[in-house]
């Protein structure tokens, strides 16, 4: 097994939007890139930007509600480059369904996608971080976590639930993993992606929660990834089992 000298990260949900600014982020920064997405064309498209930066990317068609895969994909960078500096917890999905309506499958798979999803890479990586004693993970959690959905991205109970079950288990692991793996979570609000855009009640009303926005824009992905990839390679680091909001400040939520 080749041990890369580069730091190695793995990015869910790396194929477009968020996931994909933080794999460019990391890149500018030197480390290797592996992508995990459903989306194989798109994936293809990032990995040949990724390795633009002159870094290897590896790609991996994976869902990642699947607790299996994600062992074999963490297995398949490490036989490839031999370590797994940074996970991000990316992948995620919107659940638009209120209560009344929502099924048990919606249910399942909202809190699967979202929330299963992290403990799957995080089982998949712990090992190998916590035997080179050296790890960062990041995972996305959501502004929604803490305002409860609707009024932004009409991801209601099931989104909610899961990306607040993302901020405990970060405080969770973040005990458990310590000391020498930091562990921490984003909330980001209003951020500019194909899936915002594709989304008719934001594009109908962006103007009005622009105006509920401290700094008077949506975010970008790229905005996001920065914040991303601090917390992933800063040295030295002494932020861990946080939740910390990336949302121009939005006071109408
Ligand atoms: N855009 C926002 O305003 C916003 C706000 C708060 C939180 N988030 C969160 O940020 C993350 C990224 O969102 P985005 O706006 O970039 O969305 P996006 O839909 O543009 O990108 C999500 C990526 O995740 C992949 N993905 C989704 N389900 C998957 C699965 N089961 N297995 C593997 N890959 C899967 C998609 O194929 C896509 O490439 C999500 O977790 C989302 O909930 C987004």
């Amino acid at each position: 097994m080749a041990e890369l000298d580069r730091r190695v990260a793995i990015v869910t949900g790396g194929a477009r939007g968020i996931g994909r600014g933080c794999a460019h982020a990391l890149a500018e920064r030197g480390l290797a890139v592996a992508l995990v997405d459903v989306l194989v064309p798109e994936m293809a498209n990032t990995k040949a930007e990724i390795e633009g930066y002159g870094v290897p990317c590896l790609t991996f068609e994976a869902d990642v509600a699947d607790h299996r895969r994600a062992k074999e994909v963490a297995g398949s960078v490490l036989g490839a480059w031999g370590r797994i500096d940074v996970l991000v917890n990316n992948a995620g999905r919107p659940m638009p369904t209120g209560i009344l309506d929502l099924s048990e499958e919606q249910w399942d798979t909202t809190i699967d996608v979202n929330l299963k999803s992290c403990f799957n890479y995080i089982q998949a990586v712990a090992p190998t971080m916590m035997a080179r004693e050296y790890g960062r993970i990041v995972s996305m959690s959501s502004l929604n976590a803490h305002s409860g959905g609707v009024t932004a991205a009409v991801s209601r109970v099931a989104y909610a639930a899961a990306k607040a079950g993302i901020i405990g288990l970060t405080r969770s692991l973040a005990k458990e993993l310590g000391p020498h793996i930091a562990i921490n979570c984003v909330c980001p609000g209003l951020i500019k992606t194909e899936l915002t855009q594709k989304n008719p009640v934001i594009a109908t009303r962006e103007p009005e929660l622009i105006r509920g926005i401290a700094l008077h824009r949506t975010g970008s992905p790229r905005d996001v990834a920065e914040l991303v990839a601090f917390l992933a390679t800063v040295e030295p680091c002494f932020v861990t089992g946080q939740d910390i909001t990336i949302d121009g400040f939005q006071w109408n939520r």
